[in-house]
């Protein structure tokens, strides 16, 4: 589970490909956050199906999965939020916290230092979850029952692709298939769901966007948004 490596160029990897190991996964993550030499860096900005549609999502509490430097988390804050982030590394935790400090935003943010397989997500609980950068597919279901009623879940993943991607794993272990997360979220209602390339300030990626709600039947009540918005 999870990403090798987040955002930065493609890094080899065994082809043999061993199981996560938890610990390990601490300690690398750790090692990741704490060498600023390295090229690995995560973006500020929040994701931008976040961004675009935060005027559009029900208020209340939110989780931001595998927080990182906590952009999304500390967005949400930002706008009234109250928000549970959680990640297994406590370097990224630490500073996802000083930069939520900066941001004046820090009280609203209750930071979670766990690995995510061992979680336990409470049914009902969240208005807004988001997943950036992350593979998390065999945990969706636990993930979704956290949702409240009408909640809405925003995912964001590194995709295979034929294309020379910079950004992202350097094995396709870790990123998703062409709809595997349309498919895991069919049971919610897909309010958009795209598959593209896009260039960041480190290199293009190729990356699955998914913005669902816990709602089903039908006649629903959608959200107003944008030409263009994903
Ligand atoms: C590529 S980073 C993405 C961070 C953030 N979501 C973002 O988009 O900026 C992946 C994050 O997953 C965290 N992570 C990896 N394995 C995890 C696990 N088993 N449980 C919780 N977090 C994990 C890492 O520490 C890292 O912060």
């Amino acid at each position: 589970m999870g990403d090798p490596d987040p955002a930065a160029p493609s890094e080899s990897e065994s082809t043999s490909e061993p199981e996560p190991d938890p610990v390990n996964d601490r300690t690398r993550w750790n090692k990741k956050y704490r060498q600023p030499d390295t090229e690995f860096s995560l973006p500020e900005d929040p994701i931008p199906a976040l961004e675009a549609r935060i005027d559009t999502l029900p208020d209340g509490r939110a989780l931001d999965v595998a927080t990182g430097t906590g952009r999304n988390a500390r967005f949400a804050a930002a706008h009234g939020y109250t928000v549970d982030a959680v990640d297994i590394s406590d370097e990224a935790l630490a500073q996802a916290q000083a930069a939520a400090k900066d941001d004046g935003v820090d009280t609203a943010i209750k930071w979670i230092r766990a690995d995510i397989a061992d979680y336990t997500f409470e049914p009902d609980r969240y208005d807004v979850i988001t997943i950036s950068y992350f593979a998390a597919l065999e945990l969706l279901p636990d993930i979704k029952e956290a949702l409240a009623p009408g909640g809405v879940l925003i995912y964001e993943q590194h995709l295979r692709s034929s294309d020379e991607i910079e950004i992202g794993p350097g094995s396709d272990r870790y990123r998703f298939r062409s709809n595997d997360l349309l498919r895991a979220c069919l049971d919610l209602t897909i309010l958009s769901y795209g598959e593209c390339r896009r260039e960041n300030t480190m290199g293009e990626l190729a990356v699955a966007t998914l913005v669902g709600r816990n709602s089903a039947g039908g006649a629903q009540s959608y959200p107003r948004v944008d030409d263009g918005i994903q």
